[in-house]
């Protein structure tokens, strides 16, 4: 069972010690030091429960879904097909809109491959509103991470429609006039993430996704990194389609999600072709099952469906609201904190502006992979590079940088720990001065 959660207010100290009992992981020593994990936006730690309900899984159920008529295989499909519905009705929206996925990027890769689909050669009537091609545009933003960014760009080498880009400001949030400018009736398709792994901008979800609807063109968002950190209604939002992965939100790897209106998902070609997707097969063709099993071709991640379930009941028990606003503070102390040391620039919005529990930073005179190494040292766990967002790093005049990134499992006191750690990077290395 997850720790007892006081709903009542927010999240207290006492409240995540009680947490990290849960994640075993956190408990043990780096390098002779307390492991300081602020990893997070990578993958997230699971919580016993996640780990557990995976293995009762394989202890007493494991079988193929959809396929069998035994009872254990009727088993297995229930509580498949059970997990569906809980992950759908965290994130505000039906079961039939929840196609599960490899991961994000799998999720990125089967929409814009399916709208290639929907492009060329012959397409049923149904399909044709996801046709892309020349004097076509697909929108993207500066900040996106690559799997938002190089699907697009295939589908644009294969269709001949144009890829444009929204750019951001200097504090990393969107240029909002330009995204008005750019946003035309020759927009078809509009991608963009909802809240930026390198500078913890929120993008205005809503608004974007009206601006785009307003000239026809079709959202789609990727969740990523709000689906793990705050309460998302999808359907609210009123994006047509969105992606996310189950191991940045306490789940395994090898499971996310694409959700996408089911009028949209049954009319999208598919992309992967094969069993389970369905209705009838001749030699010469074949007809096709509608949403989500239409997406769904071969053997599922079926142990890791169920696991995301639990990690998703964990999140819920806890509270997505209590869990941000834990997690909003520990990033204003993250960013202020790294502000006060000489020689860091943080990237993103400065400290009392909104952003996700996350910073990003640059230390003048030391590579990011040195830092990385120095805090490892201590047993502190960051990411360091260009975050798979090269073309945000270029425009914010960097190849690389060191990001620290938090869940409900830390604490004041690591972020502390963090802090006193990068004070002494650049005297370590005998760098001085701005
Ligand atoms: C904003 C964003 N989009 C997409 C991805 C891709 O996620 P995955 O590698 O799990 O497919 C990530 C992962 O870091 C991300 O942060």
């Amino acid at each position: 069972m997850p720790h007892s959660v006081d709903h009542d207010g927010p999240m207290t100290s006492t409240e995540v010690l009680r947490i990290r009992n849960d994640f075993p992981i956190l408990a043990q020593e780096v390098n002779g030091e307390p492991l300081v994990y602020l990893d997070s936006g990578a993958t997230s730690q699971k919580p016993i429960s996640v780990m557990e309900t995976e293995q009762e899984f394989y202890e007493q159920r494991n079988s193929a879904v959809h396929r069998g008529a035994h009872t254990l295989a009727v088993a297995a499909t229930d509580i498949f097909e059970d997990s569906r519905a809980t992950v759908a009705n965290f994130l505000g929206i039906a079961e039939n809109e929840l196609v599960w996925t490899a991961n994000a990027t799998a999720g990125l890769n089967l929409l814009a491959y399916s709208f290639g689909n929907a492009s060329i050669g012959e397409v049923p009537a149904q399909a044709r509103q996801f046709g892309v091609g020349p004097g076509d545009e697909i929108l993207v933003t500066e900040m996106e991470h690559h799997a938002n960014l190089v699907p697009w760009q295939e589908l644009c080498a294969r269709t001949g429609a144009s890829l444009k880009f929204i750019p951001i400001n200097n504090d990393g949030t969107l240029d909002m006039d330009a995204a008005a400018q750019l946003l035309t009736e020759r927009t078809k398709v509009f991608a963009f993430t909802h809240v930026s792994n390198v500078t913890g901008v929120i993008n205005p979800a809503a608004e974007l996704t009206a601006m785009a609807h307003a000239v026809g063109a079709l959202v789609v968002l990727d969740a990523c990194q709000s689906a793990p950190h705050m309460a998302l209604d999808l359907q609210a939002l009123d994006v047509d389609f969105a992606v996310f992965s189950g191991h940045k939100m306490l789940a395994p790897t090898g499971i996310g999600g694409l959700y996408g209106k089911a009028a949209l998902l049954d009319a999208l070609p598919p992309f992967l072709t094969g069993g389970s997707m369905i209705t009838t097969v001749t030699m010469e063709k074949a007809e096709y099952l509608k949403a989500p099993q239409r997406f769904e071709a071969g053997t599922q991640p079926i142990s890791q469906a169920v696991a995301l379930a639990a990690a998703v009941n964990y999140l819920h028990e806890t509270g997505m609201d209590r869990i941000h606003d834990w997690e909003a503070a520990l990033g204003q102390r993250l960013v202020s904190g790294l502000e006060a040391i000489e020689g860091i620039r943080v990237l993103g919005p400065a400290s009392g502006i909104p952003r996700a529990g996350l910073a990003a930073f640059e230390v003048a005179g030391v590579h990011a992979h040195d830092v990385g190494q120095f805090l490892d040292a201590s047993g502190i766990a960051v990411r360091v590079g260009h975050h798979c967002a090269q073309p945000l790093h270029r425009r914010l005049g960097l190849s690389a940088s060191t990001r620290a990134s938090t869940y409900l499992y830390n604490t004041p006191e690591e972020v502390h720990v963090f802090l006193e750690a990068v004070a002494k990077v650049r005297p370590y290395f005998g760098v001085s001065g701005e």
